[in-house]
């Protein structure tokens, strides 16, 4: 975790990401806050591996009396994510493995184009399980494989380059077959106008 930390921290990609990724993946968070966050009756959101907080201030100006929470690994995104937001949302620094949220918290959980770093998916997926509440969601949104040997090419130039830190991509049946595992059922769709590897994939119980 420590090279993905650092990825995300130190460096030209991690500080044109604080600036820019808003910009990048704005129709990515802009259809999750409409179909997720508007009018729902919802009160809750935790976005994991919130980066500099682009969706959450995107969820914050849609409703402003939403509580919003946001973990990420890299101390400089939670800096970013923490000025940007001030103290509309509690930004803390945590690992996807090591969460201290409370059983049934959250009405909305969300982790945006960070999944394919997370080691220990379906772990990951029984924790998010366990946080969000009976008719709660859980939306993973993310750069996914289309095909085995798409996995295995994306695969190899991570380890080729290796710059990104923990990288493993995976597909759509894998993530299936997680949230199967927890009880969950998952369905997954691509996002209008961004090419056809970024899918945002919806879980609940
Ligand atoms: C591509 S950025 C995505 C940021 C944000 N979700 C967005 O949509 O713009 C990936 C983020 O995942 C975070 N991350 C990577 N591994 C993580 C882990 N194990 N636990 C928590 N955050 C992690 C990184 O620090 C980075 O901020």
């Amino acid at each position: 975790m420590n090279k993905t930390r650092k990825f995300w921290s130190k460096g030209i990609a991690s500080f044109l990401y604080r600036r820019y990724a808003g910009v990048r993946f704005f129709k990515m968070h802009s259809q999750i806050c409409e179909e997720f966050v508007s009018g729902k009756n919802i009160r809750d959101i935790l976005d994991i591996a919130c980066g500099p907080a682009d969706f959450l201030d995107l969820v914050s100006k849609s409703d402003p009396t939403l509580n919003l929470f946001g973990v990420d690994l890299s101390p400089k995104m939670v800096e970013a994510a923490k000025d940007k937001l001030k103290e509309r949302a509690k930004i803390t620094e945590g690992d996807i493995d090591s969460l201290v949220f409370e059983e049934d918290s959250f009405d909305l959980i969300t982790i945006m184009m960070a999944f394919h770093h997370f080691s220990k998916k379906r772990e990951a997926i029984e924790t998010l399980a366990g946080l969000v509440r009976t008719n709660g969601r859980i939306v993973i949104a993310d750069v996914i494989a289309n095909s085995r040997p798409q996995e295995i090419l994306w695969n190899c130039l991570e380890k080729i380059t290796g710059v990104r830190g923990y990288v493993d991509h995976y597909r759509e049946k894998d993530l299936v077959k997680f949230a199967h595992q927890a009880e969950l059922s998952c369905t997954c769709k691509e996002v209008p106008g961004m090419a056809k590897r970024y899918k945002v994939c919806e879980l609940s119980k």
